[in-house]
């Protein structure tokens, strides 16, 4: 961006690599080498960021002049070596492994030989390995719902009920069986859940919510395990914002997640009731088993002594592998907590700056699991992905999917600017359909088609298979725009977000970039789009059915962007 004049010097631009805006690139070079250290843990919460892709774009343009320094950069880079997620059993005379943290951003926390035991989570660590672990708070939390109350918020700060750091000595004095007969060997009470878990800390509230549980939920998991488990991209390709690297939807494999557990959440209460998160679970993790809070409890269960029992009678829980996400602990970190509101910014922020996300342009990362619910879907994006080039292409047409909320609840545009709209995009379809009709065969355009989607008189399949041939996407701010993170990247999509004038949240806005697609708000008629974006701001009539906009603004605004002046 700045460099696209070529305007600034090499020492200009090694000054600006110097200055505050390019700390993330330092961050990523200099603090490759460990994913555990307290370093990584200090600078991920405490770096102030803008907004991340836009950072990103701009500071890996400023890199590329600093050639010079790459030679040594390249060294450290490569020292970090992804970590493997090899399962282990223990056996009953096995010594009590120690817990290792794989990787850490707030709420989100990979761990290796982790225990549990009357529902506290134990880590086990010694003196030297202590100081390696990142504050509790910034893990987990009492797992309560959220209000923004004093109250609620103290309530939400974990006690060392529900997470503890103890002593090697402490861990065989609660589940190692020593005889009192030398002979006879020590055993421990411990049962390990093999394989790669994920643990769900949040409460229900969020959870039955398609945006919440794919969007926020499931798309940082994807970012953080997927990454976790990434070598690094080279750091060429990391100075290099045109790299195919970051339009690449090819993604090392990750180890497989045999299950996830939602710690918190009945049976019902991770489903939501239009279907999406079971049916989006079953597609993109077919072989993942699911338990709930009573199968959880089952587990707490077993681990606690009888009344009137010896404490010697307690047992625990080994986990191999586990991905703790909890949401009030993300809330506590910066990304999330000040700047997007969205958990999984913390998850997909923290691989990104180390360069362990493929394909940022086009969602490259997220890829696996988008494939998957296409071709779940039958969409036939499913097929197509397996053999495609794998690159951001121009779209073959541009589908224009405007998802209306007329007869939703709430949240409506005014009746007659929805009919306005309606018949704006009809008139540019059909003007861009005659265009190529008209045109010169050396030069014909793309073809236009729109859907006005009701997403509720459609078949899961059937919007899966629309979001996937959607190039721009159109609605007002709610659920239905969730199907982003099925479109299929091409270099015109974008989502176009219809907002109550003033109004503003970054659910759709952050999901939409991370995926590396443009964002456009629309306030009746004008718009906003990064780096311009509004702060977040509920006004008076953002809930309400009388939403204006301008159908003719939203249609040039198409026009605009598909031409690439937006
Ligand atoms: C188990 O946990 C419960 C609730 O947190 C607590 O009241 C009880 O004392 C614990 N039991 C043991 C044996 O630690
Ligand atoms: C929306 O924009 C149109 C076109 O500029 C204008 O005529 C109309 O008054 C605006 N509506 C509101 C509520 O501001």
């Amino acid at each position: 961006m700045i460099f696209r004049h070529g305007s600034l010097s090499r020492r200009d631009a090694f000054l600006l690599l110097i200055g505050a805006s390019s700390m993330h690139i330092w961050t990523l070079i200099f603090n490759a080498r460990g994913l555990d250290t307290d370093q990584s843990i200090v600078i991920n919460t405490h770096v102030s960021q803008q907004d991340a892709l836009g950072e990103f774009l701009t500071t890996t343009a400023v890199l590329k002049v600093t050639e010079t320094k790459l030679e040594t950069m390249t060294a450290t880079v490569t020292e970090l070596a992804a970590p493997t997620s090899t399962s282990r059993s223990l056996s009953p005379f096995d010594d009590l492994p120690p817990t290792d943290i794989l990787a850490h951003a707030p709420g989100w926390t990979l761990f290796r030989n982790v225990y549990m035991s009357n529902g506290t989570m134990f880590i086990v660590a010694d003196e030297a390995s202590r100081k390696k672990i990142p504050e509790i708070r910034m893990m987990t939390s009492t797992g309560l719902e959220a209000v923004n109350t004093p109250e609620n918020i103290a309530l939400r700060e974990p006690t060392p009920d529900n997470m503890r750091i103890i002593s090697p000595e402490e861990a065989k004095e609660r589940w190692v069986f020593t005889s009192k007969d030398a002979n006879r060997p020590s055993f421990n009470r411990v049962w390990s859940v093999e394989g790669n878990t994920l643990l769900f800390n949040d409460p229900p509230q969020f959870l039955n919510h398609y945006y919440h549980f794919v969007a926020e939920l499931f798309f940082g998991v994807q970012a953080f395990w997927h990454g976790a488990f990434s070598e690094p991209i080279s750091t060429a390709d990391a100075l290099s914002p045109s790299s195919a690297t970051h339009y690449s939807l090819r993604h090392p494999h990750a180890p497989p997640i045999h299950r996830a557990i939602f710690a918190h959440a009945s049976a019902d209460a991770w489903r939501d009731n239009p279907g999406f998160n079971s049916y989006f679970l079953r597609a993109a993790l077919p072989s993942v088993v699911v338990e709930n809070q009573v199968d959880w409890d089952d587990r707490i269960r077993a681990t606690r002594p009888k009344t009137g029992e010896p404490q010697t009678d307690a047992r625990a829980w080994h986990f191999s592998v586990v991905l703790l996400t909890d949401r009030s602990a993300a809330h506590r970190g910066a990304v999330c907590g000040s700047q997007t509101q969205r958990t999984a910014a913390e998850a997909w922020d923290f691989m990104r700056l180390r360069g362990k996300l493929r394909g940022l342009h086009v969602g490259g990362w997220w890829a696996p699991l988008r494939e998957a619910v296409w071709r779940f879907a039958g969409a036939e994006e499913g097929l197509e992905a397996a053999i495609d080039m794998r690159q951001a292409k121009d779209p073959d047409k541009i589908v224009i999917s405007y998802i209306s909320r007329q007869s939703a609840r709430s949240r409506k545009l005014i009746a007659d600017d929805h009919k306005l709209l309606v018949e704006s995009l009809e008139e540019l379809v059909a003007r861009k359909n005659k265009e190529r009709a008209d045109a010169q065969p050396e030069d014909v355009p793309l073809e236009y088609e729109l859907t006005v989607v009701e997403a509720e008189k459609l078949t899961h399949d059937q919007q899966i298979r629309m979001a996937a041939r959607t190039t721009i996407m159109l609605g007002v701010h709610g659920n239905g725009l969730t199907h982003l993170v099925f479109m299929k990247p091409n270099r015109a999509s974008t989502v176009i977000e219809l907002f109550f004038p003033g109004g503003f949240a970054h659910d759709y806005y952050w999901t939409s970039r991370a995926l590396g697609m443009r964002h456009l708000a629309v306030w009746n008629d004008t718009h906003r789009a990064y780096p311009n974006k509004p702060d977040v701001n509920y006004p008076e009539g953002f809930q309400g059915d009388f939403i204006p906009v301008h159908g003719p603004t939203v249609v040039q605004l198409i026009e605009d962007r598909v031409a690439m002046k937006l």
